[in-house]
C-alpha cells in the first residue's frame, strides 16, 4: 500500500511501470494502458467536456432544491439517505436521459454495492456488478430500437472508437465506471461535506459568503480542499509490470500495488497539518481525483453537481448543525467517508 504523496504521484504517472490492468475483466477505461487506454479515453473524454457539463446544471439545480425543501426544519435527517443518494440518483438518470422510475432500483443497487465493497467478499461484489449490468443491458435494449432518441446512452450506441461502433460489452463497461464513479462517490462526497461544515462552523460561515456572492471558482476550490481533508474515494490498484523500487521498498515483478489516495492527500510532508482547511495553498497538492492518465474524466461534472448541491442547501437554511440526538457514524473499510451524518437544518 502506497501511502505518501510523492510516492503516489509517481506510480500514478508512470503507467508503464504501473499498470491499471489488475484483473482479468476489461473495466473501460479503467482498467487499460497504453494506446488502447488512450483511445477509449478519448470517447469517454467527449461526454464529460465543461461545455456539456454546463447544460447539466439547470437540472441539477431543480433536483437539489426539490430535495432540500422536501426537508423538515428543525429536527434531526439523514444527510446521506434524503440527500446525497437522491441527488446522486436523479442527476445521474436525467445525464443519461434513464427513467426516473429506475430510482429505486437503483438507490438499492448502491446500497448493496456499498454492502459488497465492505464485505470484502469477491461473489457477492460480482453479483452486484451482474446485477447492474442487468439494468443497463435492459436500458440499451429499449434504446436499439429508437433512432430518435437523443440522450447520453443513446450516443453511445452510436458512438465509435478507432473508426468501429463500440461492443454491447464495451458500452456497458462505460456506463458502469460512470455510474459507480458517480453514485456511490457523489453520495458519499455530500456526507462529507454537509459533517465538514457542520462541524466546522467558521468554514460555514465562509462557503455561506461564497455562495451568497456567487463566488463559483472558490466553491469548487473549498469542495475540492473539504474532500482533501477527508477524502472518500479510497484507493486503486496497480501491477507492477517489472522489478521496482519505490520508497525505499521493493516491488517484484507481478507486484500489486494500492495507491492510497485519502492517505496521500493527508500526508504531513505536503500539507503540515492535513486538517487545516486552506483551498487556495493546498490545491496544486489536491489528489482527489488522481493524478496522471487514469486522472479522474467526471472532475467537472462532480464538483459542479456537489457546488450546485451546497448553494442550494446553504441558500435554502440559514444554519446547519450535527443532530445532538444521534451520532454520526464512520463507513467501514475499505469505504471512506461517512455512513450516516444525522443533521439538524435551520
Ligand atoms: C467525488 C466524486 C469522484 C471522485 C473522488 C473520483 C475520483 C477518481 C480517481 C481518484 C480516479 C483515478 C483512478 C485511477 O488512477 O486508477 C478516477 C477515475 C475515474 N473516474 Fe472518477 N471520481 C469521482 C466521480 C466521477 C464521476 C462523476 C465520473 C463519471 C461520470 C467518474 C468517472 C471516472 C472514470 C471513468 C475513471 C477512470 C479514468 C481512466 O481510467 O482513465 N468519476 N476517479
Amino acid at each position: 500500500m502506497v501511502l505518501r504523496h510523492a510516492e503516489v504521484v509517481a506510480a500514478a504517472t508512470d503507467p508503464q511501470t504501473f499498470s491499471s490492468r489488475v484483473t482479468t475483466r476489461r473495466a473501460i477505461p479503467n482498467s487499460l494502458d497504453g494506446d488502447d487506454h488512450a483511445a477509449f479515453r478519448a470517447v469517454v473524454d467527449r461526454y464529460l467536456t465543461d461545455e456539456r457539463v454546463a447544460r447539466e446544471e439547470e437540472q441539477c439545480r431543480a433536483h437539489a432544491a426539490a430535495i432540500v425543501d422536501a426537508l423538515p426544519r428543525g429536527v434531526t435527517v439523514k444527510t446521506i439517505a434524503s440527500v446525497g443518494t437522491p441527488y446522486a440518483v436523479r442527476s445521474q438518470c436525467t445525464w443519461l436521459g434513464w427513467p426516473a422510475d429506475l430510482e429505486d432500483r437503483l438507490v438499492e443497487w448502491i446500497r448493496d454495492n456499498h454492502a459488497a465493497s465492505r464485505s470484502g467478499d469477491r461473489d457477492r461484489t460480482r453479483e452486484v456488478a451482474e446485477r447492474f449490468d442487468h439494468i443497463i443491458r435492459e436500458l440499451l435494449d429499449l434504446r436499439r430500437d429508437d433512432e430518435a432518441a437523443a440522450d447520453v446512452t443513446s450516443e453511445l450506441l452510436r458512438d465509435t472508437v478507432d473508426g468501429r461502433p463500440l461492443t454491447t460489452d464495451e458500452i456497458v463497461s462505460v456506463l458502469r465506471n460512470w455510474t459507480a464513479g458517480d453514485l456511490g462517490s457523489l453520495a458519499t462526497s455530500v456526507g462529507v461535506l454537509v459533517h465538514f461544515l457542520a462541524s466546522t462552523p467558521e468554514v460555514q460561515r465562509q462557503v455561506r459568503a461564497l455562495v451568497s456572492h456567487d463566488d463559483r471558482a472558490a466553491l469548487d476550490a473549498a469542495v475540492e480542499e473539504i474532500l482533501r481533508i477527508d477524502d472518500p474515494f479510497v484507493s486503486n490498484r496497480r501491477i507492477a509490470t517489472r522489478a521496482v523500487e519505490l520508497g525505499g521498498e521493493d516491488i517484484a515483478e507481478g507486484g500489486r500495488v494500492l495507491l492510497n489516495w485519502t492517505a496521500a492527500n493527508r500526508d504531513p510532508l505536503v500539507f503540515g497539518d492535513p486538517d487545516r482547511y486552506d483551498p487556495v495553498g493546498n490545491a496544486a497538492d489536491n489528489l482527489v481525483f488522481g493524478a496522471g492518465p487514469h486522472v479522474c474524466p467526471g472532475r467537472a461534472l462532480t464538483l459542479m453537481e456537489l457546488r450546485v448541491m451546497l448553494e442550494e442547501l446553504l441558500r435554502r437554511t440559514t444554519w446547519i448543525e450535527l443532530a445532538p440526538d444521534r451520532p454520526q457514524v464512520r463507513e467501514t473499510p475499505p469505504m471512506g467517508g461517512w455512513a450516516r451524518v444525522p443533521i439538524v437544518l435551520r
